[in-house]
């Protein structure tokens, strides 16, 4: 074979289901299982209820929609839907650590697997970092509604925007510390924190709605305007502008679908339960059940605080600049929330911060374990968690979030996030055309026919992103490709693979259906080894199995995740 066709093998090497959940060859299931169907709920809140919940409202009614912001939030919930369904769908054949970098990898080919794991590394290293930014504003101002005295030499370093910032390096280090010595703290302390913010998102909707005045929601879709320059222009205003010659516009029905890819933001973050699924018993059923549960509450949540938001006092007295979501409680003389909402803030950013930080782990971790990242980061602590990995990204979000202007990059992060949408839609047809007889514990409703919806809209949200924003995006994408193909492309595990003997088990059997005996929970039958070391073509010993941070303990007995088995550990 010539080099380009040993290339193109290579780059768009599947890999097979089997492989992906550690059945082919073993050794894949490493991390502790913690989470049951009701932590993976608590994981999927403890990030989208953040930063999105205590100001994207208010900024996008008086920006874009107006009171009609709450149609945004829907429109913005039935898209994150739709692409839920496929993630669902994905997570029962798939149920892994990468999640859509994995699903990828199955249905497209290694490269494709590659290209979307980097767009995850930019999601949630510019969350964690935005975010823990966003930490420090609501954490200074809250130290300020408490009146805590703050020593002048502290009071320059905390609650800045940009530059040194040492709340936004506290709470990093704080969480990177937490999750590198053991889930186990990490889960309690989210579910205590969830539990708190829910409190007080339920505050502020009962609060609020005792000054509701439907006088405030008129006119509901205010007539649209030319758009001021400010905040640059959207892919779609640039395309309509070069062919209609019209500028941009603001408010009206395109005021309503201009807010969504900002709205998008606020829903991030149910994708991230997929990335949970190595650490959840019995993953295929309860990784959807947990990620559909999760985004429907957080959408009821972000409409109810929509409604009240637009309910309290008019847009148009908003001032986007300073919008947040103490403003209407101290516009209406409900001063004495604000001190509760920045608390509650404070929480909330915390969870968001701790599982961006487990996805973000767990990306790296996969991406690694495959060799498309280097095998180091694949180690394990002795509590069972990626800590290597965990203590690289911790370091990647601290640096990034002290050098960079972070808070102007939000958007990167809904483009990284929507882009790993695509791509799951489209696995979920490409794996229907190729596998149609996988075992399916969950299959998205309706199918092909919402995967191509979730598509078109996805792709509809991305127009609606910033060119500047694009431009960033394609310059880290093209960064991504040169390291795959000087580092990945050759380190690539699939690629150590492809010269293995087939396994002896026919590898589709154990997905199409249950083995009986794990009716009552047996232990997987024992196998006999599938690998056993055997010369090469060239005469060489090839490794028993893949080889990562340190060397790997004998293939675990587990039962097959598609036949319902459970992990417990
Ligand atoms: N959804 C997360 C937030 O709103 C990213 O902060």
């Amino acid at each position: 074979m010539t080099w380009d066709g040993r290339m193109r093998n290579t780059m768009f090497r599947r890999m097979p289901v089997e492989q992906a959940t550690g059945q082919l060859y073993g050794g894949r299931h490493r991390l502790r299982v913690v989470y049951r169907t009701r932590d993976l709920v608590v994981l999927g809140l403890g990030v989208m209820i953040g930063a999105g919940i205590f100001k994207i409202s208010g900024v996008q009614a008086a920006t874009n929609a107006g009171p009609a912001v709450i149609l945004s939030f829907l429109i913005a919930g039935g898209v994150c839907l739709l692409a839920a369904l496929a993630y669902a769908e994905l997570s029962s054949i798939v149920p892994v650590a990468g999640s859509a970098y994995s699903f990828s990898y199955v249905a497209f080919g290694e490269v494709w697997a590659w290209v979307v794991g980097w767009s995850l590394i930019l999601e949630l290293l510019l969350a964690a970092s935005v975010v823990a930014r966003a930490w420090s504003l609501y954490a200074a101002q809250a130290l300020s509604d408490l009146h805590v005295p703050v020593p002048d030499w502290l009071a320059g370093v905390i609650g800045q925007p940009k530059g040194f910032d040492v709340f936004a390096l506290g709470i990093l280090l704080l969480l990177v510390v937490l999750l590198a010595t053991g889930s186990r703290l990490g889960l309690r302390t989210l579910w205590f924190m969830v539990m708190a913010k829910l409190i007080v998102i339920g505050l502020v909707i009962g609060v609020g709605l005792a000054y509701f005045d439907p006088g405030n929601l008129e006119p509901f879709v205010p007539p649209a305007r030319p758009a001021g320059d400010g905040g640059g222009q959207s892919v779609l205003d640039a395309l309509t502008g070069a062919v209609t010659g019209g500028s941009p516009q603001v408010f009206g029905v395109w005021g309503i679908l201009a807010a969504a890819p900002a709205i998008a933001f606020a829903y991030i973050g149910f994708d991230l339960i997929a990335t949970a699924a190595e650490e959840t018993d019995d993953a295929p059923r309860k990784v959807p059940r947990g990620m559909l549960t999760s985004l429907l509450v957080a959408v009821v949540l972000y409409v109810g605080v929509a409604v009240t938001m637009v309910g309290m006092v008019s847009y148009r007295r908003l001032d986007p600049d300073k919008v947040v979501l103490t403003t209407p409680f101290t516009m209406v003389g409900a001063g004495s929330m604000g001190t509760i909402i920045d608390i509650g803030a404070v929480i909330a950013l915390t969870t968001v911060i701790l599982v961006v930080l487990i996805s973000l782990t767990r990306v790296v971790f996969s991406m690694s374990r495959d060799g498309l990242l280097p095998r180091g980061l694949a180690g394990m602590s002795r509590y069972r968690v990626p800590s290597r990995a965990t203590l690289a990204t911790g370091g990647a979000a601290v640096a990034m979030s002290q050098t960079i202007d972070v808070l102007t990059l939000e958007q990167m992060v809904v483009i990284g996030t929507l882009f790993a949408f695509l791509f799951v839609c489209a696995a979920v047809l490409a794996l229907r055309r190729d596998q149609p007889d996988l075992h399916r514990p969950f299959r998205m409703p309706a199918a092909p026919l919402t995967a191509v919806l979730a598509i078109l809209a996805t792709g509809w949200l991305m127009l609606n992103l910033k060119v500047q924003t694009w431009g960033y995006f394609t310059v880290w994408m093209v960064a991504g490709l040169v390291l795959y193909l000087l580092y990945g492309r050759r380190s690539s595990e699939m690629r150590r693979l492809l010269d293995r003997p087939p396994p002896r088990r026919p590898v589709a059997a154990p997905m199409a259906a249950p083995p009986p005996d794990l009716a009552g929970l047996a232990p997987w039958p024992a196998q006999p080894p599938v690998q056993t070391r055997q010369p090469s073509p060239q005469g060489r010993p090839r490794p028993q199995a893949p080889r990562y941070g340190r060397p790997e303990p004998p293939p675990r007995q587990d039962p097959p995740y598609p036949g319902g088995g459970r992990h417990r550990r």
